[in-house]
């Protein structure tokens, strides 16, 4: 498309490769300044995608496509040649081949691109026999109140840097890649700290205040490892799921409990994260401590004690972002969670979680889960190689 419509600006066809001729390409015209620093770089090629055992930056979109009637394998391989292209283009501090903006591609900021694929992709590849048994929505969870316009989707995209500039460039250049393929379902920005007010691996906060993503397994971990990739011997291995959930937390209603009883629904505290028996954030929470009144310290019901699984093969990766948008009619905020999860089999690790959660969370009351999606995420690739290829070959 751009390449057409390049060609006609200029009113000829010299522009055989891609604008290089004329020095367009991103490295002719806009190499960095020999006195600028190195970019900020996370590695695109390597065993596992870039974006999920890799530091969460502070902002992070993801994007939900459907596919255009009538996509097939060669159509989808086309797509992830050039989305593979792009995104390692981009992530080094490049521009793509066909940027119309190179020079916002210089600051990547810790750039990573992310690709996933849902159901759709299998059918229209013709490739159902390879779709994971868990590739499907969740089942249905009493809490959801669920919207078509925050849900599902055959191929996810998501985007990650500390630099919004950095997110918003690579997000157009790879849905203009993508412009005959697939159109946008939903998409929803998140947003951490900013890089640099904290120091580096300081647990998040969301937007209730609250320490979110202190139990988490250690990216690197064998522990991590065996939860998170899969390893079955499938065409997926090396790759994960993603779980998307959009929780909205209701605010105003939150406003109206005091500090303990926020502190009992979640089972920590609300200064530094520590659970209601410990002294630090990363003490071991005792579901056993019972307090003066003969009751435990931390409630049973309470977020964390439903959360927490005696069957250790029911844990996964959270890496959240929250998002905020703009209210409407009376509400001063319509807030909440991007709630990400990363394991390897959704339905053995997460429903019974999400299960628990939904029958019986303290923390029910205040908060909502309007979108959810799921979607297999390939290995990651080396150079010369596509995103997804092992699917499609
Ligand atoms: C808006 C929604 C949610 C909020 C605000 C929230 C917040 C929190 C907070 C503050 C903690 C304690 C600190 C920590 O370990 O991270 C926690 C723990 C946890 N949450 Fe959530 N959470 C939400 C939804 C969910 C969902 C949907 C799941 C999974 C189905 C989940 C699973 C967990 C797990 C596994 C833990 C660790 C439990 C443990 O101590 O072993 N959370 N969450």
């Amino acid at each position: 498309m751009s390449e057409f419509s390049r060609r006609r600006l200029l009113g000829g066809g010299a522009l055989a490769a891609g604008g290089v001729a004329l020095g367009w390409g991103a490295s002719t015209v806009v190499g960095a300044p020999a006195a600028a620093a190195a970019p900020d770089t996370v590695p695109f090629h390597g065993d596992h995608q870039a974006g999920i055992a890799t530091p969460p930056p502070a902002h992070t979109t993801f994007v939900g496509l459907d596919l255009r009637p009538g996509v097939d394998r060669d159509a989808l391989i086309r797509l992830m040649r050039v989305w593979t292209d792009d995104a390692a283009r981009l992530t080094a501090g490049r521009g793509a081949l066909a940027d119309t903006e190179p020079e916002l591609a210089v600051v990547p900021s810790r750039l990573t691109v992310t690709i996933g694929f849902g159901p759709g992709v299998f059918a229209a590849a013709e490739r159902e026999h390879r779709r994971p048994a868990w590739l499907a929505p969740l089942p249905p969870f009493g809490v959801d109140r669920l919207e078509a316009r925050w849900s599902d989707g055959d191929v996810m995209l998501q985007v990650g840097s500390d630099d919004p500039v950095a997110v918003a460039h690579a997000l157009r250049v790879l849905l203009k890649g993508a412009r005959g393929t697939a159109t946008v379902r939903w998409s929803q920005a998140g947003f951490r700290r900013a890089r640099g007010s904290e120091p580096e691996g300081t647990t998040m906060r969301n937007l209730m205040g609250q320490v979110d993503g202190t139990v988490n397994p250690a990216p690197g971990s064998a522990d991590f490892d065996s939860l998170v990739w899969v390893d079955d011997g499938s065409w997926l291995d090396g790759g994960t799921s993603i779980v998307i959930r959009r929780i909205r937390l209701h605010l105003d209603e939150w406003d109206e409990l005091d500090r303990p009883g926020r502190e009992i629904v979640m089972g920590r505290r609300l200064s530094d994260g520590a659970p209601l028996t410990g002294e630090s954030e990363h003490d071991e929470p005792d579901f056993g401590a019972v307090g003066p009144g003969g009751i435990t310290v931390i409630a049973p019901n309470s977020h964390i004690a439903l959360a927490r699984s005696l069957d250790q093969r029911e844990r996964f990766h959270r890496r959240s972002y929250n998002y905020d948008d703009a209210p409407s009619g009376d509400a001063v905020s319509d807030s909440g969670l991007v709630f990400v999860s990363y394991q390897a089999d959704p339905v053995r690790q997460f429903v019974p979680v999400q299960q628990r959660l939904s029958d019986a969370d303290l923390f029910n009351t205040w908060s909502t889960p309007v979108g959810s999606a799921v979607f297999a995420i390939p290995a990651g690739c080396r150079e010369g190689e596509y995103l997804g290829q092992a699917l499609f070959q």
